[in-house]
């Protein structure tokens, strides 16, 4: 099994440059098959997660091809199937976007229970009610989900709970239905707006993505386009921490700074400096410890809860109590543990909703996990950060969401380096 070795307490120094969306990206792939055309997709990060995605549609019929390591041209023309099995939708969580997506094309799917980070119960109730507010008559046996419909047509959800994969399915089967579909109390994020533009590049007419009522008129067809996927704001805010807990001076390139608002408001008040620019944002140390905050994690524009554990890694190591509440999952604090192994004092109150985080004056090196992919880059900050060797088993998460995270991390002055400890040693020949 790989793992990542850090030997902690570099500052990081120099320039990063961050890939495309994975929330995004994760989205539209899919939404290729709704075109039943050719499109070109850029910016695509290289990720597990993509290669899982690009393998799904290649399993349905479409025709992937890769231009380079980040431009992919799609043709779905030939897509004809409507089952995803087990086997492939587990490897990821996005893999139930395919149900809107072959519902919307086809008026059916059966599609398997999807993976994903364990982050506590991940109900798909709300994706259930968007289909059949647009006449969809669905059924579960536990271990698919099955939809069929003699014709969709638009019509009115209200979403009880804020939800990204409820809003984009809707979204997703919603494009060619007939008549009007409204989505109330929508999910705002970023990617949301991503897949919309994409859409209506597409010939869609998607109207208010972005904010809590989005409006849907559906077409008779689409088209396909080329599209570039917006910068990934998690993968941002990752170096941005890791930058503030090990520190240094990091410009993190090619983001929208106003994505990054939340982050960027904590890590001030934190004393952290950060400058904005037109696309990017440099982050500057001047302490060796920073003061203590608290987050509370809501749908965008509230702090992500996709960026809690990597900011509890920080404030592991800043001066005073902070309190880090979870707003959005019900199981997001399992990764307390491995901090605690590292020297951090962090108690998880009762509902295991809140942390609360003494900092410390140090991090210790240890033997530590990843408990899932934001927890894995949590687990990367703090071994930065922390004196000497930090060994992080289960990379595989980390792999899932971040492209080339060690020769990134290096390049800004880090030692992390990945091994692969099942390798034979070397055999070493003796002669007599
Ligand atoms: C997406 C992101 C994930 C992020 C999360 C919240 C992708 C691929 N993943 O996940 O990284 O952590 O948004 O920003 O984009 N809920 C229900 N019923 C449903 C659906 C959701 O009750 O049918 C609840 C969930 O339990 C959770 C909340 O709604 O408490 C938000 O979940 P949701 O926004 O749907 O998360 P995902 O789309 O799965």
């Amino acid at each position: 099994m790989e793992k990542f070795v850090i030997n902690g307490g570099k500052q990081l120094n120099g320039e990063v440059y961050v890939g495309g969306a994975k929330n995004a990206v994760v989205a539209i792939i899919p939404a290729t098959i709704l075109a039943n055309d050719v499109s070109r997709i850029e910016n695509v990060p290289d990720i597990e997660d993509v290669a899982n995605m690009l393998e799904i549609v290649e399993s349905l019929g479409g025709i992937v091809t890769r231009e380079d390591a980040h431009t992919y041209v799609i043709d779905t023309r030939d897509v004809s199937c409507t089952i995803v099995e087990k086997e492939i939708a587990e490897k990821l969580r996005a893999s139930y976007y395919l149900m809107g997506v072959l519902l919307g094309r086809f008026n059916h799917f059966k599609v398997a229970l999807p993976g994903g980070c364990d982050l506590g119960a991940r109900p798909i109730d709300l994706h259930i009610k968007g289909f059949e507010a647009l006449n969809a008559k669905i059924t579960d046996d536990g271990y698919y989900i099955e939809a069929t419909t003699h014709g969709l047509a638009g019509g009115s959800v209200y979403f009880n709970t804020v939800s990204v994969g409820a809003t984009v399915n809707t979204i997703l089967a919603a494009v060619k239905a007939p008549g009007v579909t409204i989505i109330e109390n929508a999910a705002k994020e970023p990617h949301i707006i991503d897949l919309a533009n994409y859409l209506n590049k597409c010939g869609a007419d998607i109207r208010g993505a972005g904010t809590n009522t989005i409006k849907i008129k559906g077409v008779d067809s689409l088209r396909g386009c080329e599209h570039a996927i917006i910068p990934d704001q998690i993968e941002a805010g990752t170096y941005m921490l890791a930058c503030a807990a090990a520190g240094g001076t990091v410009t993190v390139k090619n983001v929208i700074p106003r994505h990054l608002e939340c982050i960027t408001q904590k890590l001030l008040e934190c004393g952290v400096y950060v400058d904005e620019f037109v696309d990017s944002v440099r982050v500057r140390t001047e302490k060796s410890r920073h003061t203590n905050c608290d987050i509370y994690t809501t749908p965008y524009p509230g702090f992500p809860t996709d960026m809690q554990p990597q900011f509890t890694a920080f404030l592991a190591i800043a001066e005073g109590v902070s309190t880090v509440s979870e707003g959005v999952w019900s199981n997001r604090f399992r990764y307390v543990d491995q901090l605690l192994r590292m020297g951090a004092d962090i108690k998880r109150l009762g509902d295991n909703k809140t942390a609360v985080i003494k900092g410390v004056s140090e991090l210790h090196g240890a033997l530590v996990k990843a408990d899932d992919l934001r927890a894995g880059a949590a687990m990367i900050i703090a071994g930065l950060a922390a004196t000497g060797r930090t060994e992080i088993e289960q990379i595989y998460h980390i792999d899932r969401g971040y492209e080339a995270v060690v020769e990134k991390l290096s390049a800004l002055g880090a030692d992390i380096k990945r091994v692969d400890d099942t390798e034979p040693p070397l055999t070493v020949i003796t002669v007599a």
